[in-house]
């Protein structure tokens, strides 16, 4: 069975109904059981998350030391962390983080026993440019400078830059041809185990846009921003994930 991840990205916000309300509802829910559901909220909410599956949304390049506002991936294991975001394009594009900052991140993740969410993501002039699949295989090729020889499984989220918060979603046949285009990138590029690694899409992910994408057939889940801080939403969308042979309308 072909494991899927929704994955969901609370970002710098809290869900309007309330934490209690939230966990309840995605705690209590039954998805089918090939979708992982992923909660990511803030770092300090994580450890009151302990009811459902939770990862970072980021996480230092260092283990420990004198790095003021750090939070180290063992830190994020000891706070019941099992998956970290790492390359969010918020993070390159507003912090300033390189390919070699990404590319230790992972490293140190996957060292850690963290499994890594890596996310890359061409912005809209590139698209336009045409040269789209050949910046997502630099990003590949960059991260693979990290340490990446160890069996522990890392997640690809395709997360195109004018996708995100702006309620313009890729096409489930973007998708699908980014996706191979990635997949090349990734035989090409990093240890033959990664080969199959699961590639998820985000950007203006929502229950209404989630059949086009479940329907392309080449993506193995989400990472979904504005539409996960309701939990109404984010279970809407895990089962539409669950059925991914269904393609008669959202559900
Ligand atoms: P969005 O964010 O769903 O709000 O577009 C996705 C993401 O940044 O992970």
């Amino acid at each position: 069975m072909t494991k899927r991840y929704l994955i969901a990205n609370w970002k710098l916000n809290l869900p309007p109904e309330g934490i209690e309300s939230y966990l309840r509802a995605i705690a209590g829910a039954v998805v089918d059981s090939s979708v992982t559901v992923v909660v990511a909220p803030p770092y300090p909410y994580l450890r009151d998350l302990h009811s459902v599956v939770t990862g970072a949304q980021n996480c230092s390049s260092e283990q420990s030391g004198a790095f003021t506002g750090e939070v180290s991936p063992a830190m994020l294991r000891d706070l019941g962390a099992r998956y970290v975001i790492i390359g969010h394009s918020e993070r390159r594009n507003i912090f300033g983080e390189s390919e070699g900052l990404v590319a230790r991140k992972l490293g140190l993740a996957l060292e850690t026993g963290l499994t890594p969410v890596f996310c890359i993501g061409e912005d809209l002039r590139t698209r336009d440019a045409g040269h789209a699949a050949s910046f997502l295989a630099d990003q590949v090729r960059a991260a693979a400078v990290a340490q990446l020889a160890g069996e522990r499984e890392v997640i690809i989220a395709y997360e195109p830059v004018w996708a995100i918060g702006t309620g313009r979603n890729a096409s489930g046949d973007v998708c699908a041809e980014t996706s191979r285009a990635i997949r090349e990138a990734l035989v090409r590029f990093w240890p033959s185990h990664h080969a199959s690694a699961p590639i998820l899409y985000g950007g203006s992910v929502t229950p209404d846009n989630v059949d086009d994408l479940v329907s392309c057939g080449e993506i193995d889940g989400f990472l979904v921003g504005g539409a996960s801080l309701d939990s109404g939403k984010m279970l809407r969308i895990a089962a539409r994930l669950g059925q991914p042979g269904r393609t008669d309308g959202p559900v």
